[in-house]
């Protein structure tokens, strides 16, 4: 497996699968990288960046975990043919004020601002996951992207991203990766490790909220159990929503497929996470 720190060396790795990370990787990262690496588009490149722009200016870019030998092993295991770790300078070229000004500016797919969810709790975050996705794109020239569902809303924005396009990239795929939870239900997070031993047994209530939204008849049902339980786990909700799971806008009728999504804080860590919901008649 190959460290790639110049632009240059992209080009053999062209018209392969891209697996687009911030690193601290765990076993879900693992996962999109094995599906990347089935789906034997070409060779599989992982990137490893921690943007500073899609982070706001109280949220935990400093502090966020950087693990770099560590996810070069587990990228190596899970088969990527190299692992693209680009110094900021080389995706910013113009500096980080004039990268901050740009994904502000940022141009922006409908499912990036309208669900009022990551986009209304994370001002600005989306411009900066467009700004750096796309310059990726625009880097490796990828076949195909995979992305997590751990992050439905980004996905479903990169997914609208690529399609309105119009060709920046080619025929690009975006490939969605259901998500991989610790064996109780935990979704896999890089930031889970900011969970004190006490905390992770709390950390639990966002994937039982999710579990009795599953067991309601009716959205609205659906949300009132789920903040109940966060409430009961002693969470701070930022979110709790069951939309629309293509749009991500309030369910506007019977039959459609729905998507429940949580983003809830605990003092030392925010979590999100999200369920298919069961088809409501
Ligand atoms: P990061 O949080 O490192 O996640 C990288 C990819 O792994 C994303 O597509 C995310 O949805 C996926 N992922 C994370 N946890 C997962 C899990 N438990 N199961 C399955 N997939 C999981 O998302 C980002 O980085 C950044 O915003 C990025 C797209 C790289 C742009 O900076």
């Amino acid at each position: 497996m190959r460290v790639i720190e110049h632009i240059e060396d992209l080009t053999p790795l062209h018209h392969g699968a891209l697996v687009p990370t911030m690193g601290a990787l765990h076993a879900g990262h693992g996962s999109l990288i094995e599906r990347a690496v089935a789906a034997a588009a070409g060779p599989v490149t992982v990137t490893v960046f921690v943007n500073p722009t899609q982070f706001g200016p109280k949220e935990d870019f400093s502090k966020y975990p950087r693990t770099l030998q560590a996810d070069l092993a587990l990228a190596e295991k899970a088969g990527a043919a190299a692992v693209f770790v680009p110094d900021a300078s080389l995706i910013y070229p113009d500096g980080l004020e004039a990268a901050a000004r740009e994904s502000a500016a940022w141009p922006l797919p409908p499912a990036a601002t309208e669900p009022k969810l990551e986009d209304a709790a994370r001002p600005g975050h989306f411009g900066g996951v467009c700004q750096v996705v796309a310059r990726l794109f625009d880097l490796c020239k990828p076949a195909a992207a995979f992305f997590g569902e751990k992050d439905f809303q980004q996905l479903r924005v990169i997914t609208q991203m690529v399609q309105r396009s119009a060709g920046r990239w080619g025929s690009l795929r975006v490939v969605p990766c259901g998500t991989v939870r610790e064996r109780d239900g935990l979704a896999m997070s890089s930031r889970n490790r900011y969970l004190t031993p006490d905390r992770r047994d709390t950390a639990l209530g966002v994937y039982r909220a999710l579990q009795m939204a599953m067991s309601a008849q009716r959205p609205a049902t659906a949300e009132q159990l789920m903040r109940e339980t966060l409430e009961q786990h002693g969470f701070t909700i930022d979110y709790v929503a069951v939309r629309d799971a293509a749009t991500l806008l309030p369910v506007s009728g019977l039959e459609t497929p729905c998507r429940a999504l949580i983003a809830a804080r605990l003092p030392e860590v925010r979590l999100i996470d999200n369920m298919a919901m069961p088809v409501w008649r």
